[in-house]
């Protein structure tokens, strides 16, 4: 690769490949609340290192999670559980160095592992700290109203914190395996009685997994100042968020049935993340009737 001075706003990205860059705005908070109020739909890839990140960057992919889902895309391991903190701010840390050599402007988000965040919310500050340190603009945590103190405290301390509801993958043992969350008319009030308490604790983002479409809508439009980003939640979130390695096609598990694989009809990795980004933008992904459940 040819390294290239931070003045000429050029990125880098593919071997020895440049591609001019016109500048760029850093996306951040009152960014995406301009983006919301306007209508427009915020995209997010997960991204692991510093290259897949700049290539999703540079295709104008808002947000990048460095999600504990590389546990089991890049570890082998069989769920998210066994992630440590270090293994996160190793790969934050790839990510965001990748950004600022390529002039990146997306938002970046770490994911507190499993156990990181869970015995009090001074372990969750130190924790979150490490990922911020590491580069990290916000991080996320899973889990419901247990988490709101924690949010609060961190949010007060000036962490932006996302939240995490719906299909919650660190508590995959505890909840039968990777199912819909939200079915019953109880588990939905709960689930929105949890993501109001969030809101009010000061969660800016909420990740919605694996939740029926007409609730996560509805949540959309309750929450006002908190973004709802689904996965597997249907067009009515927010934003969107798809894990790296299942909408290149890669997964070398089962494949979520609300996944679409982008680089069928592209065959190139940038261009199948602007195929992403303009289907999340004009709303033809997802696809609704892909989440009725
Ligand atoms: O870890 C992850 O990649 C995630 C996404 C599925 C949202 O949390």
């Amino acid at each position: 690769m040819t390294n290239t001075p931070a003045a000429d706003q050029t990125a880098v990205y593919g071997a020895g490949k440049l591609t001019p860059q016109a500048p760029r705005k850093p996306v951040s908070l009152p960014r995406l609340r301009e983006m919301r109020e306007r209508g427009e739909k915020i995209t997010m890839l997960t991204a692991y290192d510093a290259t897949f990140a700049s290539v999703a960057d540079a295709a104008g992919v808002e947000c990048i999670l460095v999600g504990d889902s590389l546990g089991m895309v890049c570890q082998g391991l069989p769920s998210t559980t066994g992630v440590s903190l270090e293994t996160m701010r190793y790969h934050v840390e790839s990510v965001s160095r990748g950004l600022h050599r390529t002039q990146g402007t997306a938002w970046l988000i770490g994911d507190l592992p499993f156990g990181s965040y869970h015995e009090s919310k001074e372990q969750a500050l130190r924790s979150a700290s490490v990922l911020m340190q590491a580069g990290a603009h916000m991080v996320k945590l899973e889990g419901g109203g247990w988490t709101a103190e924690t949010v609060r405290f961190l949010v007060e301390r000036g962490i932006p914190v996302c939240a995490h509801l719906g299909l919650t993958p660190q508590t995959v043992h505890a909840l039968g395996g990777y199912r819909v969350q939200g079915k019953t008319d109880e588990s939905a009030n709960t689930m929105k009685r949890h993501a109001h308490e969030l809101q009010d604790a000061g969660a800016a983002m909420v990740v919605l997994e694996m939740v029926p479409h007409l609730l996560a809508t509805a949540l959309t439009e309750e929450l006002k100042i908190c973004h709802t980003i689904g996965i597997g939640a249907g067009k009515g979130c927010a934003g969107q968020v798809l894990v790296l390695h299942d909408m290149l096609g890669i997964n070398l598990g089962k494949m979520p049935k609300f996944v679409r694989n982008f680089m069928q009809g592209t065959g190139d990795v940038k261009a199948a993340f602007e195929a992403y980004v303009s289907a999340v933008k004009t709303g033809a992904f997802p696809d609704d009737a892909l989440h009725a459940w």
